[in-house]
């Protein structure tokens, strides 16, 4: 795209704290992600990284904040796949994930978890199946709201069950999985970077992963797949965004800084027990996101049209 000349201050950059803005609420899965980057990125780049959760519409707020921040690389946000959808779900979206951003990178891929609070009937997808052909739209299924991945995992997860369940929005699915903890929801859709160590200590009832290979973490978790849901896979991908006319110096510092922490030991580690993935080289670079998002708006656009989905 086109970016502004480097001025003479992109050259020292930064010099003050950077701030990732992040769509969702503390503690759920985009914070983790959001939170464990910031660290070793704060290290390559000699200031503070800070975590800003601007929660709400399925993303979208945060998306137009920092599309209308300014373009010095103080404030960049961590967004997943839910930049692709919001152009079909959001009819009247005030941004453009094509015109108004510089791209950074992609940043990992993460695979989801179907889950049911702990004392919940079914305990096979097979029994959930049934009780979901009984008792239909009794059964609660949190999510994130519209353009949230839980969102979106949960249409598909309904559409292979053949049965509408009654969904439940959370301004992020850290507060959906509290609910499920305290019983108060039946079922979440959710990523493995949160939902890994609550299935280790057998907190929830794990109905399936939407992987085609089971997940080294939690190998006694069957996929959706091979019970029946064939074909369903759902990986979440990540990007790091700055807002247009970003200057290309701050834009590569940024990536400099995103593919370090990426290789970090630490990050790697954590990453590994969650099982997420970190893309190859050529997926961390500005073109590797800017073409991967262009292919998933018009790889998600008219399956959300066909739906008749929409948020406005
Ligand atoms: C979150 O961090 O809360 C999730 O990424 C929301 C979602 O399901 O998209």
């Amino acid at each position: 795209g086109l970016m502004a000349l480097n001025p003479a201050w992109a050259d020292t950059f930064p010099s003050r704290a950077v701030t990732v803005s992040v769509p969702f609420s503390a503690g759920g899965p985009t914070d983790v992600v959001a939170r464990l980057l910031a660290v070793p990125m704060s290290r390559e780049l000699g200031q503070t990284v800070l975590v800003d959760n601007a929660v709400g519409a399925g993303g979208t707020i945060a998306s137009a904040k920092v599309a209308r921040a300014q373009p010095d690389g103080y404030t960049v946000l961590l967004h997943h796949m839910g930049m692709a959808t919001a152009p079909a779900l959001y009819r009247k979206l005030s941004f453009d994930p094509l015109k108004d951003f510089e791209y950074i990178g992609q940043v990992l891929d993460v695979p989801m978890t179907v889950l049911g609070r702990k004392d919940f009937g079914p305990n096979t997808l097979a029994e959930l199946q049934a009780h979901a052909k009984a008792q239909g739209k009794a059964i609660t299924l949190a999510n994130a709201g519209l353009g949230a991945v839980s969102h979106l995992c949960g249409l598909m997860f309904m559409s292979a069950l053949g049965t509408e369940l009654t969904t439940v929005p959370y301004k992020g699915t850290g507060p959906a999985l509290n609910d499920l903890l305290g019983g108060q929801v039946d079922l979440l859709c959710d990523q493995t970077t949160q939902t890994v160590p609550y299935i280790q200590d057998k907190r929830f009832k794990a109905y399936g992963v939407t992987t085609l290979k089971r997940l080294p973490a939690i190998p006694s978790v069957p996929t959706l797949d091979e019970q029946g849901m064939k074909g369903f896979e759902v990986k979440v991908w990540h990007g790091l965004y700055a807002p247009k006319g970003t200057p290309k110096a701050v834009v590569d510092r940024l990536n400099q800084a995103l593919k370090v922490a990426l290789a970090d030991p630490m990050v790697q580690k954590k990453l590994g027990e969650l099982n997420a993935e970190i893309p190859s080289p050529d997926k961390v670079t500005p073109e590797g996101l800017r073409s991967h998002l262009q292919a998933e708006i018009s790889k998600w656009g008219p399956i959300i049209k066909k739906a008749g989905i929409y948020a406005d």
